[in-house]
């Protein structure tokens, strides 16, 4: 018999822990511990993000699909990947900070290559070319991620490593999970969709 179906008010508590973690080691806990659970429990928040990111990146690159190298930042179990492959991409190569996430996205053998890698703290990937995909999250609770993330961006503008293809504002990003990310009485929280292409190869 299966245990007790999981249920918003469990996927809520689930989210608002993760808020609690102060560390960036205690974050990838969170995510090792929740990677089992993870996909089960996005579906509840409505979660639209993998198949937004993979449209917008198909909707800029209509040819070679197969070919083109795409890099998935903050991978998780893989569901952004999933999506593309769906329209046609095949060359996907992910990183994360959690080994959990990566243990679930490696099991659905849709990546190239998969890679543990801290963003802001560790470089990433030095494939040469190609697509480089990153979203995050705009509520509150989410600021020094979202904040880590636009500093990459910015470094590998300004170096010239980089160039933006395109930003995207999602307005229904996800259900929220509480009163304090309930930006404007809208039930749903904001995120952004980044899609850069590498300039060169990088050091
Ligand atoms: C909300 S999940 C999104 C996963 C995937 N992109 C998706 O749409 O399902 C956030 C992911 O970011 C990873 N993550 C969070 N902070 C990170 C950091 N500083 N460096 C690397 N990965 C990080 C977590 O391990 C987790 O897999």
């Amino acid at each position: 018999m299966a245990g007790n179906p999981r249920t918003f008010a469990d996927v809520q508590r689930t989210v608002l822990s993760c808020h609690k973690e102060s560390t960036a080691e205690d974050k990838m806990s969170f995510y090792d511990s929740w990677s089992e659970l993870y996909e089960q429990d996005v579906m509840f928040l409505d979660y639209r993000a993998p198949l937004l990111v993979a449209e917008s990146l198909a909707a800029v690159l209509h040819e070679d699909r197969d070919k083109a190298l795409v890099l998935d930042v903050a991978c998780g179990t893989g569901l952004v990947a999933v999506q593309l492959q769906r329209l046609g991409f095949r060359n996907l190569h992910g990183v994360d900070g959690s080994e959990g996430m990566l243990e679930l996205a490696r099991s659905k053998s849709v990546y190239q290559t998969l890679q543990k890698c801290m963003l802001h703290t560790e470089s990433l990937p030095a494939s040469s070319g190609g697509f480089v995909c990153m979203t995050t999250r705009t509520s509150t609770s989410n600021q020094l991620y979202k904040k880590q993330l636009q500093a990459v961006i910015e470094k590998m503008e300004q170096k010239g490593l980089w160039e933006r293809v395109g930003v995207q504002e999602i307005e229904h990003w996800e259900k929220s999970t509480s009163v304090h990310e309930d930006e404007q009485d809208s039930k749903y929280i904001s995120g952004i969709i980044y899609i850069y292409r590498k300039s060169r190869c990088q050091d």
